[in-house]
């Protein structure tokens, strides 16, 4: 029996692929491509290497490291974030060798140990009932050596800042949300508390990824702190 976050997960993100890349960019005020392009520089992306792209969704990031020559698979929970990205797929014949979409879960991935060469995900662990149980999963399929990045939203530390974050999560994207339709109203009310709930009870990322075995854990606060990048290295010496 799925679990009430998980419900509200795959609830959430049914009705929204359709306007999904352009709002979500508005909402960060169009900081967010500044915070994928960081992880996918991490990544480097490159011809031969294969990389997991983890709660994938319409598959920004994981189209990002296929135009970089890697060979991505894409898996999300959420048939409808999925139906986006194979649509972006369709409109994107040159990438279609190189990128694949399944649906599946992050808490258990259908994959064997240390098959790909890098691994990805945003805006994941917000979503997730224990993280730690989900991060161990996710550095199992990662070669040792292999690079991890992650994106989240964050919460500005500083304090001016802090409260015209608030402001901006609490009255600025319902109503943008509003303007679009019910569903991103939803996600509008949802994302503010829900971000601030995240880093209270997580508030040592990197402490959370070297627990499950990726090193060299750094975070990376971007925008004013709006936006974090989480990068690191799966331990274990690298095969070749
Ligand atoms: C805010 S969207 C981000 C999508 C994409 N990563 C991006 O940055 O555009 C969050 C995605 O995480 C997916 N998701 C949430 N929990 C998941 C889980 N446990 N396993 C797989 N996907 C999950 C949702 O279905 C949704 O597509």
């Amino acid at each position: 029996m799925p679990s009430p976050r998980k419900r509200h997960a795959v609830q959430l993100f049914s009705g929204l692929p359709s306007h999904y890349d352009r709002v979500g960019a508005i909402m960060s005020f169009g900081q967010d491509p500044r915070w994928r392009k960081a992880l996918v520089e991490f990544i480097s992306p490159a011809s031969g290497m294969r990389i997991l792209d983890v709660a994938t969704g319409t598959g920004m990031v994981a189209f990002a490291h296929a135009a970089g020559g890697a060979e991505v698979t894409g898996i999300d929970q959420s048939e409808a974030m999925l139906a986006g990205a194979k649509a972006r797929l369709e409109r994107t014949p040159e990438l279609a060798g190189r990128l694949s979409f399944v649906l599946g879960e992050a808490e258990a991935l259908p994959f064997s140990d240390a098959e790909f060469d890098a691994l990805s995900f945003t805006y994941l662990l917000r979503y997730v009932d224990d993280r730690a149980a989900t991060m161990r999963e996710l550095a199992r399929v990662v070669k040792p050596g292999g690079r991890v990045a992650m994106v989240e939203f964050g919460v500005p530390s500083e304090r001016t800042l802090r409260v015209l974050w608030q402001i901006h999560t609490r009255v600025g994207l319902p109503l943008m949300g509003r303007a679009v339709s019910r569903e991103w109203y939803d996600v509008g009310r949802f994302l503010g508390p829900n971000i601030e709930q995240f880093h209270a009870a997580e508030p040592d990322l990197p402490a959370l990824w070297a627990a499950a075995g990726i090193g060299q854990a750094r975070q990376q606060n971007m925008s004013f702190g709006a936006g974090v990048v989480v990068t690191g290295v799966r331990d274990g010496a690298a095969t070749e």
